[in-house]
């Protein structure tokens, strides 16, 4: 658990999702499962979901959603790129360099996060850390995710919960205590349970070059009622550790999201907690699991209601996939969501995304 000083702040909020939108029962009939709409909804709380087209990947999601944060703090540049995903462009190099490079950021540091759906709450964490440390003045934080390229479609558990999206926040320098900083964190992990979030073939423990695999060993597989169990206890368990860290009750927040995995998850955690029914806020219901992404994309449905006074005090937990949990309180930042998500009435406009060229 850390306290920080207080004086790294979230100044601007980007968000991009794939244009193709995908209803409970599209997504039920296209892998042919055997689920329905009102299963979906009233086991998770899901209604649609995004899902990237062939020509889009998880660096396009993330240049753009990149790009629309820059544009929400009103700035050029930033000086570091973090991406925090567990679906990146390719198992080597790392997915940020090549961002960076797309976004016109020069010679910056730049590497993935791989906390899979708690990636968000780390990547807070790594950033906020190198402004403090010095190393850096403005990072970019983004964190895209396409799951849509990893869950078996004929997987009933896991197919209708997933969807593909990006959310990015910059940071930067503030003072003390002002909308947008970071109040206290704490992270966590268990690696004993490693095997309850996975995909099994594809490291270095099973390559499985060229060989036609199970598809239990190359398809993501997740022991749903295992992590729900999981992840009701320890995003519970680390809100009330950054909670008293920070000095703030549950009755003091203002606004709680939680990773957008199941609604009832949520609800669990937040009834535990006593929050306000009022003071939680999601999407889960438009765009699902977006795994590291979830985070970032619910503030900023959040932030473009302006259901939340910047400064409030501000829960944010997660857990995912390690296993990893972790939280963050903070003050609600003063941005306005700035969304580069292509129209879904123009099918094939990929015009915000740009393709990645040598020259930026
Ligand atoms: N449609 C219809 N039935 C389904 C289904 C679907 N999409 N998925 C599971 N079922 C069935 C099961 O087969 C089971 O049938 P049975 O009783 O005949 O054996 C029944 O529904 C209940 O299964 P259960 O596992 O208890 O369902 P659930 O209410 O726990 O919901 C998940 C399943 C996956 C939605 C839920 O466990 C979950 O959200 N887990 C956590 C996900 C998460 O937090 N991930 C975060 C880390 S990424």
């Amino acid at each position: 658990m850390t306290k920080p000083d207080a004086t790294t702040a979230i100044r601007g909020l980007g968000t991009c999702l794939p244009p193709q939108v995908l209803t409970n029962d599209e997504v039920a009939q296209r892998g042919g499962l055997d689920t329905t709409d009102a299963w979906i909804r009233s086991r998770t709380g899901i209604v649609r979901r995004h899902h990237v087209t062939k020509e889009l990947s998880t660096g396009d999601l993330a240049v753009s959603a990149g790009r629309a944060a820059l544009q929400s703090a009103h700035a050029t540049t930033a000086d570091c790129v973090i991406l925090a995903t567990s679906t990146p462009d390719r198992r080597c190099p790392a997915t940020a360099p090549e961002v960076a490079h797309r976004l016109g950021l020069g010679a910056v540091p730049a590497f993935d996060l791989n906390a899979v759906c708690s990636g968000f709450v780390y990547g807070l964490a790594v950033a906020s850390s190198l402004v403090t440390a010095g190393l850096c003045r403005q990072p970019l934080l983004i964190a895209s995710e396409t799951y849509s390229r990893i869950v078996d479609p004929l997987d009933r558990e896991t197919a209708v919960i997933f969807g593909d999206g990006a959310g990015a926040v910059l940071l930067g320098p503030a003072s003390a205590g002002s909308p947008g900083t970071i109040a206290g964190i704490d992270l966590e992990s268990d690696g004993s349970g490693s095997e309850l979030i996975t995909i099994a073939a594809g490291g270095s423990r099973l390559p499985g070059h060229g060989v036609l695999l199970d598809r239990d060993l190359r398809y993501f597989r997740m022991q749903g009622k295992d992590v729900y169990r999981q992840a009701v206890r320890h995003m519970h368990e680390s809100s009330l550790k950054v909670l008293s860290l920070v000095g703030w009750t549950a009755d003091s927040v203002e606004a709680f999201i939680g990773h957008q995995a199941n609604q009832r998850i949520l609800d669990a955690v937040a009834d535990r907690l006593g929050i306000d029914p009022h003071y939680r806020f999601g999407n889960i219901h438009d765009v699902a699991n977006t795994a590291a992404a979830s985070i970032p994309l619910a503030m900023a449905s959040t932030a473009s209601q302006a259901a939340v006074r910047p400064g409030a005090p501000t829960l944010l937990t997660a857990f995912g996939g390690g296993l990893t949990w972790g939280s963050v309180a903070l003050h609600w930042p003063d941005a306005r969501p700035v969304d580069l998500t292509p129209s879904a009435t123009a099918p094939g406009n990929t015009s915000t995304f740009s393709p990645p060229t040598q020259e930026s």
